[in-house]
């Protein structure tokens, strides 16, 4: 009996390759290492005494994963493998689409071909586009997606829901992750982004190590308490334990669920800034400068739908959440290739 983690070698797929390996799941991974290292197992491994199979092929290889499936018992899918820049994705469309969604589509037909009918997908509160209403609940309109990165994560939602309808012994969730941030309190595994980073926490611990100068902060002048964007930063180990309890319950409820994972807090960037300076005692230096486009103003989660149906919420606080991306920062000041 194992799991499959496609895209396990990633920075959330390899924190819960982590958990699932911990509780005594024999874990199988799938992961081209297009936006990763190998080096992520390596330490999965020693911390956990126990090794993942991996298998650097891509989602998009039909006969690897029919291979895979033949060779394991393979009884659940959880399915990270994706590409995820928004601005990378506006260059790049088709590249994302052929990877997000045909690359779920090639995954979702060997599974059938295979008999393994269980499914956990990577979605984002991206699909929610401009929020009609924040706290989001699940119930909350979606679509008016600004990238192909958000509108991939829409129609893999629509084409699970479609094929749900038609396969009604398949189990298949979408979780919804808000702001994933943080890495395992060891310092050992974490969020090694490719280049500049563009999101808000990794930025700021570079520039908190001396790798970027300053941060530019995207508009002071929003509607909210302080002017900066609000959104629900949540610890990437909580999105793994909210993986596991998904595993749990797959088989409780209907066949196709889509749950949010977030705390259901909200903290602007001026937030973040204050809690990283004060876990880390660095001083962030930082501007204010012009919003960035498509960004929105505020957003987080009505959190109840993971806690009702899953027994899920997250735990860890925004200064753990600093602390641990500093611990991983410091010691890894060049992430895996550090
Ligand atoms: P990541 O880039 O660190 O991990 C994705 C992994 O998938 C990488 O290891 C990459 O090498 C692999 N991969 C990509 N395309 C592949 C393919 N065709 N075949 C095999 N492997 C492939 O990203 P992450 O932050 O760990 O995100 C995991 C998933 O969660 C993604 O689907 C992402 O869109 C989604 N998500 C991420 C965030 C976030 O802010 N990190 C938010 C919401 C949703
Ligand atoms: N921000 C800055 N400066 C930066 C980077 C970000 O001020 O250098 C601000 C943004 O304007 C925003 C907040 O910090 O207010 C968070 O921005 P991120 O780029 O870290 O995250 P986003 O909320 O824009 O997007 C993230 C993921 C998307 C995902 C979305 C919803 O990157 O893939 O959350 O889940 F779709």
């Amino acid at each position: 009996m194992a799991i499959l983690v496609t895209g396990g070698a990633g920075y959330i797929g390899s924190h819960s390759v982590l958990a699932l390996l911990e509780r005594g799941d024999e874990v199988i991974v799938i992961d081209n290492l297009s936006n990763s290292s190998q080096e992520s197992l390596v330490r999965v491994a020693e911390l956990t005494g126990k090794n993942p199979t991996l298998y650097v092929a891509n989602v998009l290889d039909k006969n690897i994963l029919r291979t895979i499936f033949s060779k394991h018992s393979i009884t659940d899918v959880i399915h990270f493998a994706g590409l995820k820049s928004v601005g990378e994705s506006i260059k790049k469309p088709l590249e994302y689409y052929e990877n997000n969604v045909t690359g779920t589509i090639v995954l979702l037909s060997e599974m059938l071909n295979a008999g393994v009918n269980s499914l956990i997908f990577s979605s984002s509160a991206t699909v929610y586009g401009n929020p009609e209403k924040v706290p989001l609940s699940e119930d909350c309109q979606t679509g008016g997606t600004t990238n192909p990165y958000g509108t991939s994560k829409l129609m893999v939602e629509q084409i699970l829901r479609d094929f749900s309808l038609a396969q009604p012994e398949f189990r298949i969730t979408c979780l919804r992750y808000f702001n994933p941030v943080g890495a395992h309190q060891s310092g050992r595994i974490g969020e090694d982004p490719n280049g500049i980073p563009n999101n808000l926490v990794p930025y700021i611990s570079q520039v908190a190590i001396g790798k970027l100068k300053c941060l530019s902060v995207y508009g002071n002048d929003y509607p909210t308490p302080d002017g900066t964007g609000v959104r629900d930063y949540i610890h990437v180990l909580d999105l793994a334990s909210g993986h596991l309890a998904a595993l749990d319950h797959q088989n409780e409820g209907a066949s196709f669920k889509a749950i949010n994972l977030g705390t259901g807090v909200g903290y602007s960037v001026i937030d973040l800034i204050e809690a990283f300076e004060k876990t880390s005692q660095t001083k962030i230096n930082y501007k204010i400068v012009e919003r960035r486009a498509g960004d929105i103003a505020e957003c987080w989660s009505d959190s109840s739908l993971a806690k009702q149906t899953l027994g899920w919420q997250a735990t860890r606080t925004i200064d753990e959440m600093m602390r641990d991306t500093w611990n991983w920062q410091k010691n890894n000041p060049n992430g895996y290739s550090s």
